[in-house]
This record gives structure tokens, C-alpha cells and sequence, in this order.
């Protein structure tokens, strides 16, 4: 009997025989298509094939391909464990021709692989063909040989297969295997078909149109095949029943729950280990693709996907949190063919525990809640939407869980009260929010997140990615469409653009559609929605379209680069200077990073080697860099760094990076662990270099670093030795000795200006060199006064000079003008035995007044002043001896 993973290497196999390339499934999250919640089918990733935008290099393709259908169009959540067929997760396995092969050959194709690659009897296979399709009718019986009776023409949209509204279609045509009739059921087109007697295996479908929005179509440049086989139904079939959960796989998971539980799995809890099985699935992958439990958009569909298991979890009986201890059976099962559950098993395993802890904590209470109204109402009322709301908001419980629940009383929820009572605390937020003196145009950023609901934020894995721009705003106004030269705000229903928040800078990068091209210059946002703050540079922008996304990878890369370094600096800072250290604030841009931090000293050399040391040390550890979502109080118990004074939400991510050396660390094993919404790098090494350019006071007790990082890091180490270089060459010595070089230049150049002045002063005193009118004594009103103007000579050399004279003089005035400074400096100087006769203050005064100056000061023996005429010298003695002379 075949296993799930044998069917699906005899599948890849035998495509790949046939010339096909082994594609490996896409992520969960598709990134090229926005209006698709997940993938939900094996054609997804090749959308762009089809239509011609894209080409590859072979076009041949196959591939088991990973889908999820909870949320949006297809949407099986409500029905899984109730029935034999349903899943959130499941496999499709497919075979793809981009233009190359079509009907002729993709129907011998199917065929071979169902009746001898997998030995399925022809005898129980039936098709069905789009009715109008007598090609397709025609080669099955050709190829296979079936009777027109077992060639069943639809006619309605069954055998006509479209992505979505929009997207490459075609008809197609369906293999149904027929289980016997120990089962109820007719065949397809027939009043039963609903029974689980005929089973769909397959779907080929003929790729040759695409579909508008505008409800037109055209058709494709080439014609191309895309197939469909759902792996679970297969496997069931081959494994002898008609009951997906009983094939090999889904039976392991289910035991696994079972034990865990210790209780039987086909007794009174079977339809809870099924439904457990199932979402053990998809949580796990939906985790492992980058997906977090939050309140909006895919977060919030993996949440109500695992508070559902929970609960039946919970209906087992367990004591404990069942779903974690459950991963390794499922990595066991599926690990080998999707390595990133190996890859991810740690970090589903803890948010799925995380999770589970807290949603048991108001369980019980929200059932408890919930049976108390049952109680109230009469038997066939449904439950007050009032009720599901207060569950929904208080106790976590999901819509679709509080219906689940009610599911097995045979009730239901008044779901439109339930969207009133939403909408009522919508309104209400809103009417907070508008008095709490936001800026009045950001109205529209609210008014935005009331009809589209927060921007999808996908670039914590992709840097490109597809979205459809919902809304143009110029000047706090939506407009229509944009063109060359104008700068507009984009809004996306998902983007792979960073915001500008928690101190790293927005995102830059191009919108591109197939009207036009705009060149993002910023992203930020508001009430949730990302702003993207573009420059059309061709064609035209406009509303309602979809564009490819793609953000400016080098920047991008710098700038996570910069941030990781900031928490690796956040945790050697506190490793030196103590655990007082705590993040005032933070810039994380593209060129470099600063890291303002509660500390009252400036940093010592030492410190600051050490620390570079210490980010560097754990740079070329190249550990890997992990981010889990938990709740602010979870996050606090393993000893995250958290932002003083910030609000958090019920989510927040914790980002750990580095192994700790023994007995260190938040948690005795990681280095760094941090609350932060950025991205960073995937492991240290990436970072590549840390510089640190210095420190300084920011403000009172919080001192500031900055730093380089990676290429810009280098630049700048380059840079430094290259003047290094550049001194050593200049000073004629090895580079190792410039510094000491430079040292004794300097002591030898300060003792020449020394020696330089002593002899300028000399010369003035002897009144001769470059000096002009010489000294000369003369008496005025009886009172001794030299003046002199010295050229070449400086302010600050007046003091001494005015000394020496007077020594020399032993009674009297002296005024010196000196032009050394390329302005006049003045400076007078009176002997004790003259105080009561002149000041010094006085002669200043008057000769800076004729120098073009004002004031001057000092003491009456000895005052200094200055201006800007020289040329007014003469005048300025002759101001002073006019004051000498009363
Ligand atoms: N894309 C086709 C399907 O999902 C094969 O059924």
C-alpha cells in the first residue's frame, strides 16, 4: 500500500522523466498575486507564466505544492472534522506546460500516471469534459479508451476552471474515481453527486483565456496546461477507503493526539483529533512561511485556525497544551518533503505553546460565558450577536469558533449583530482617536483603514511582492490616478514595505504596473495603513489596479544590517557599562545607525574598544537571527528588552539574536532578546563589520553612539588609513611611527612659537627689526609716556611687553598697538606711583575708540582692548596722550 510520500515521489518522478522541472512548492503567502490570501493551488506561483509577463527557462514544470484554503474565496474551515474530505491545509500535486504541450498530450500524461504509475483500476475511472469541449471528449476516448458513458459533459462552470475573477482559465476536464456502491452518491452532472461515491482526483485544466476585471477576455499568447491532484484523496483510495483522515498520514497525526490525550481516536473524541489533525497542518506551515497569530489579516486567520484546535483540545480534556507536543509527529510525517518544517520546528512548536497558554487562560471562562446565555434563550433562538461579540473581544474567541461550538448544540449565531456590535467599537475607537488631537488630515489614513482594513505587511520575508493599490491621496484628498511629476500616497492592501517606525526608516524602492511607474521615496503609517510616498515617473498610476511591488534591495539590506547592530550594541553596552542602560532612542537608517542610551559618563577609549569588540565578536559568531510573537507579559517573563514608557499591543515580536556565552543572556542562552517590529538580518554574520565613530552627550544622563556598519563600515576604515597613509608619506616615515612623528612635530613647533615670541619681544624692546616709530619717552603733564606701534607682533604678547616697560621705565604710562592678529590689539600699562595721575583703563579706552572698537578693560595698571584699524595708530596715541595730558 503506498504511503502519502510515496505517491507523491511517484508523481514528481514520473513528470520529471517526462521532461518537467521539479519546482519546489511556493511559500503559503503568495508573492505574486494580491488579491489570494494563500495559495491555494499548484498554479499560483506560475500565474505570470501563463499570461506571458514572465519567462523561465523551462516550460515544463511540476510540483507539490503546499495550499491553505481558510479565508477568502475558498474557504473549508467551518466543514474540517465533520467530514471525510475537508481540509485547511492540503497537498495538490500538478503538472504544468507554459505554451508547450496541451490537450493531446497532457491527457495520455494523466492517464498513464493514474492507471500504471499508480496502478489505479481503469474500470472504476470516469471523466467529465466542458460540455462544448469534443476535442478533450475525443482523445479520452482515444487515449483510455472509456465509453461515452463515462465521459460526462458538464455544462456549467464545474468544468470551466478561472483563478480567481481575474487570471488565465480554460475548461477542463475531471478524473472521478468511483468508491462502489456501499456508498451513497451519483456521478458528477447527476441529482447525487454531492454523495462521497464518486471522488474528483484530478483536474486538467486547458489554459487559454484571461479574464478581466471588466468581464472580458482574450486569449492567452500560448495555450498551456495546469493540473490539480489532490494527494490526500488519492492516497485514500489507493489506501482502500474513501475517508481522508484514515490514510497513513493523517491516521499518524491523529494517534498522536490521541496519545497525547490518552484517549481513543475513534471513540467519542474523533471528530476532535480530525480537526486537530488538520490544523496542526496548517498552523504548522502557515508558522514555518513566515505567517504570526495577530488580530488582522493572515495572522488572524492562522489564529481562529488554532484557537479552533484549541478548543477541541480542550474538549479532549487536556490538562495541558496539546498542540506543540504534536510537531514532531507532524515533522516526522512531512519533514523530509518540506524541509522548512524541520527548519522552523522550534519556533512552531513555541508559538503554538504560547498561543495555547494563553488562549487556555479565558477558555474556560468564554464557554462558561457562553453556556450561561444558552441557558437564557429559548431553544431555537440563535445566540445574540451582542454575546459573540463580547466573546470575540474579551474572551479571543473567533467568529467562527463560538460558531463551531454552537455547530454541535445545532445553534447559531446572529452574525449581523455581531458585525453591528464591530462596527459600533469601530465607531467608537474612531471618535477616541478623533479627540485625542491627531493632526486633522490623518482623517483619511482612518477613514482608509475603516474600508480596506490594515495594510498586509509582508516584507519581513519578501522584499517584492504583488499588491493592489487601493487608494491615491494627494493633499489629504483621494484622487483617481496620478501622472509623471506628481508626487502622490499610495495605499496597498499588502506590501513588502518597511514603515517608518520603532527608529528605523521607511522603505524606498518602485511601484510598477503595467500603466505606469513611480519611484517610492518614503513609506510611514497611520491607523495601519502604509503610506508609500511615491513619485510617478512614467506613465500613469492609478486606483483599483494591481502592481508589482519591489523595494530597494541594497538599502534595504544596509538598513537591517544597521539594526541588528543596534541590538548587538544595546547588549554590549549593558555588558560594560551596566544594566542601568536602557534605549532613550534610536535612528536605524541606511548609512548609519545612532543608539541614545540612559547613561551619566562619557564613554573611556577602553569602553568603546570593548564594546566594538564585543558587537564584533558576536558579528562573526553568525548565529541566526529569531523572531517569535508572543504577549508583551510573556515577552517580560524571558527577560526581552522592552522600551520604556511604550505601548505595546496584545502581539509583540521578540527578536533574539547571538548565543550567550554560560550563565549570560536574557534567558542563560541568548545573547540579545529585544521587542522590535524591524527586520533584521537572517544571521549576525551578515552585518558583516561594526564601526564605532564615538560618543556623546544626547541630553541630561543619556549619552548617544553612532556607528557604520558593513560596506559603509569599511568605506570608512578605508578611508582612515588612507590618511594615515597620506601623514606618513608627508611626514617621510613608516606608518608606524607617524604617530609619534606627528607628536614631536608638535611639541618642536610649540617650542619654536615660543622661541619665535621671546624673540619678537626682544626686537620691540630693543625698537628695532620690523617695529616701527622706536620707543621714545616723553613727558606729558609730567607723567613719563612711551607709545609704540609693533608690527608682527600679537595681542597676547602685549601683556609681557607692557611689564617689561614698565620695569624698565620704573615710573610712567605706556600704550602698545600690535598688529600681529591682522587686527589692532592694544594694551597700556601704568606704574604704581602714576595710578592716582592716569588708568591704564582710561588710555585703552580712548585708543580702541580711534582703532574703530569699543571697550577695552582691565585694571588701572594694566588694560587691554582692540578694533580693526591699524591704520588709525597714530590717532590712537595721540587719543591717549590727550587723556595723559587732562
Ligand atoms: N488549478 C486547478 C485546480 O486547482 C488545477 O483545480
Amino acid at each position: 500500500m503506498p504511503t502519502l510520500n510515496d505517491i507523491r515521489s511517484t508523481y514528481l518522478d514520473y513528470f520529471r522523466r517526462q521532461g518537467h522541472e521539479v519546482v519546489a512548492s511556493s511559500p503559503l503567502v503568495p508573492r505574486n498575486d494580491p488579491t489570494l490570501m494563500f495559495a491555494n493551488s499548484g498554479m499560483v506561483q506560475f500565474k505570470n507564466l501563463f499570461t506571458g509577463v514572465e519567462q523561465r527557462d523551462y516550460t515544463r514544470a511540476t510540483t507539490a505544492q503546499k495550499c491553505v484554503r481558510a479565508g477568502g474565496k475558498h474557504n473549508d474551515l467551518d466543514n474540517v472534522g465533520y467530514t471525510n474530505r475537508h481540509h485547511t491545509f492540503f497537498e495538490m500535486m500538478g503538472n504544468f506546460s507554459f505554451g508547450d504541450y496541451f490537450k493531446d498530450q497532457a491527457i495520455p500524461f494523466a492517464w498513464e500516471v493514474v492507471t500504471k504509475e499508480l496502478g489505479i483500476d481503469p474500470a472504476r475511472l470516469l471523466v467529465t469534459v466542458f460540455h462544448t469541449d469534443d476535442e478533450a471528449a475525443d482523445l479520452w476516448k482515444k487515449v483510455a479508451g472509456l465509453p461515452d458513458d463515462r465521459i460526462i459533459r458538464i455544462p456549467t462552470n464545474d468544468n470551466f476552471w478561472q483563478m480567481g475573477p481575474t487570471g488565465p482559465c480554460g475548461p477542463c476536464t475531471e478524473i472521478f474515481y468511483d468508491h462502489g456502491d456501499h456508498i451513497w452518491g451519483g456521478p458528477p452532472g447527476s441529482p447525487e453527486e454531492d454523495g462521497d461515491r464518486f471522488v474528483e482526483i484530478w483536474n486538467l485544466v486547458f489554459m487559454q483565456f484571461e479574464q478581466f476585471e471588466d468581464g472580458s477576455r482574450i486569449e492567452l499568447p500560448k495555450k498551456s496546461i495546469d493540473t490539480g491532484m489532490g494527494i490526500e484523496r488519492v492516497a485514500a483510495l489507493l489506501q482502500g477507503t474513501n475517508d481522508n483522515y484514515a490514510t497513513d498520514l493523517m491516521r499518524a497525526l491523529i494517534e498522536a493526539s490521541a496519545n497525547a490525550t490518552s484517549s481513543d481516536p475513534d471513540g467519542p473524541g474523533r471528530t476532535h483529533h480530525r480537526v486537530i489533525a488538520d490544523h496542526l497542518r496548517s498552523t504548522s506551515f502557515l508558522i514555518a512561511d513566515g505567517v504570526m497569530p495577530s488580530n488582522e489579516g493572515r495572522g488572524y486567520v492562522l489564529r481562529r485556525i488554532m484557537r479552533r484546535a484549541m478548543r477541541h483540545a480542550h474538549l479532549l480534556g487536556a490538562q495541558d497544551p496539546l498542540m506543540h507536543r504534536l510537531v514532531p509527529e507532524l515533522v516526522r510525517q512531512m519533514g523530509g518533503a518540506y524541509p522548512e518544517l524541520q527548519q522552523a520546528q522550534a519556533m512552531i512548536a513555541e508559538t503554538l505553546k504560547t498561543e495555547e497558554t494563553r488562549f487556555r487562560q479565558t477558555l474556560e471562562r468564554g464557554l462558561r460565558l457562553l453556556d450561561e446565555e444558552l441557558t437564557h434563550l429559548p431553544d431555537d433562538a440563535e445566540l445574540p450577536g451582542e454575546t459573540a461579540f463580547k466573546l470575540y473581544d474579551t474572551y479571543g474567541f473567533p467568529l467562527d469558533l463560538t460558531q463551531d461550538a454552537l455547530r454541535e448544540k445545532q445553534r447559531t449565531v446572529d452574525t449581523k449583530g455581531f458585525d453591528a456590535a464591530m462596527s459600533a467599537q469601530k465607531a467608537m475607537a474612531r471618535a477616541a482617536w478623533a479627540g485625542s488631537g491627531e493632526t486633522k488630515d490623518a482623517t483619511i489614513w482612518f477613514d482608509l483603514a475603516e474600508a480596506h482594513g490594515a495594510t498586509d505587511f509582508l516584507g519581513y520575508d519578501t522584499e517584492t511582492a504583488e499588491g493592489q493599490i487601493l487608494a491615491l491621496v494627494r493633499d489629504g484628498a483621494e484622487i483617481d490616478a496620478a501622472v509623471p511629476g506628481e508626487t502622490v500616497q499610495i495605499v496597498l492592501n499588502q506590501t513588502p514595505f518597511y514603515a517608518e517606525s520603532g527608529g528605523q526608516v521607511g522603505d524606498t524602492g518602485w511601484i510598477v504596473s503595467e500603466d505606469g511607474k513611480a519611484r517610492v521615496t518614503d513609506t510611514r503609517k497611520a491607523a495601519g495603513v502604509f503610506i508609500h510616498v511615491a513619485e510617478v515617473t512614467e506613465g500613469k498610476i492609478a486606483k483599483g489596479i494591481g502592481a508589482m511591488l519591489e523595494v530597494d534591495h541594497d538599502r534595504r539590506s544596509a538598513i537591517r544590517a544597521n539594526h541588528s547592530a543596534t541590538h548587538l550594541l544595546n547588549e554590549a553596552l549593558r555588558e560594560r557599562l551596566g544594566s542601568h542602560v536602557a534605549q532613550r532612542g534610536s535612528l536605524n537608517a541606511a548609512d548609519r545607525l545612532r543608539f541614545d542610551f540612559s547613561h551619566n559618563a562619557a564613554l573611556t577609549a577602553e569602553d568603546l574598544e570593548a564594546i566594538s569588540a564585543e558587537v564584533n565578536a558576536f558579528i562573526r559568531q553568525n548565529a541566526p537571527v529569531e523572531t517569535r510573537v508572543m504577549s508583551p507579559d510573556d515577552a517580560r517573563a524571558i527577560g526581552a528588552q522592552a522600551l520604556f514608557g511604550e505601548k505595546y499591543g496584545d502581539e509583540v515580536r521578540v527578536v533574539s539574536m547571538g548565543r550567550a556565552p554560560s550563565g549570560k543572556g536574557a534567558d542563560g542562552q541568548t545573547w540579545s532578546l529585544e521587542l522590535c517590529g524591524g527586520t533584521h538580518v537572517k544571521r549576525t554574520g551578515d552585518i558583516g563589520l561594526f564601526v564605532l565613530l564615538g560618543d556623546s552627550a544626547s541630553s541630561s544622563g543619556v549619552r548617544r553612539i553612532e556607528a557604520l556598519t558593513g560596506e559603509d563600515a569599511r568605506r570608512h576604515l578605508a578611508e582612515q588609513s588612507r590618511h594615515l597613509a597620506e601623514i606618513a608619506a608627508a611626514m617621510k616615515a613608516p606608518q608606524a611611527d607617524a604617530v609619534e612623528r606627528v607628536r614631536s612635530l608638535v611639541e618642536e613647533r610649540k617650542a619654536l612659537q615660543a622661541e619665535v615670541a621671546q624673540l619678537r619681544r626682544d626686537l620691540a624692546m630693543a625698537g628695532g627689526g620690523k617695529s616701527g616709530a622706536g620707543p621714545e619717552t616723553r613727558e606729558i603733564n609730567g607723567v613719563p609716556f612711551l607709545a609704540q606701534v609693533l608690527h608682527g607682533v600679537t595681542g597676547k604678547d602685549l601683556r609681557s611687553l607692557i611689564d617689561e616697560h614698565k620695569s624698565r621705565m620704573g615710573s610712567g604710562a605706556v600704550l602698545l598697538i600690535a598688529d600681529g592678529d591682522g587686527k589692532a590689539a592694544v594694551a597700556a600699562g601704568v606704574t604704581e606711583d602714576m595710578l592716582a595721575r592716569v588708568s591704564a583703563i582710561e588710555l585703552v579706552k580712548a585708543a580702541v575708540a580711534e582703532l574703530g572698537g569699543v571697550g577695552g578693560g582691565g585694571r588701572p595698571d594694566m588694560a587691554q582692548g582692540g578694533g580693526k584699524d591699524i591704520a588709525n595708530a597714530s590717532a590712537a596715541i595721540k587719543a591717549a596722550e590727550a587723556v595723559i595730558g587732562g
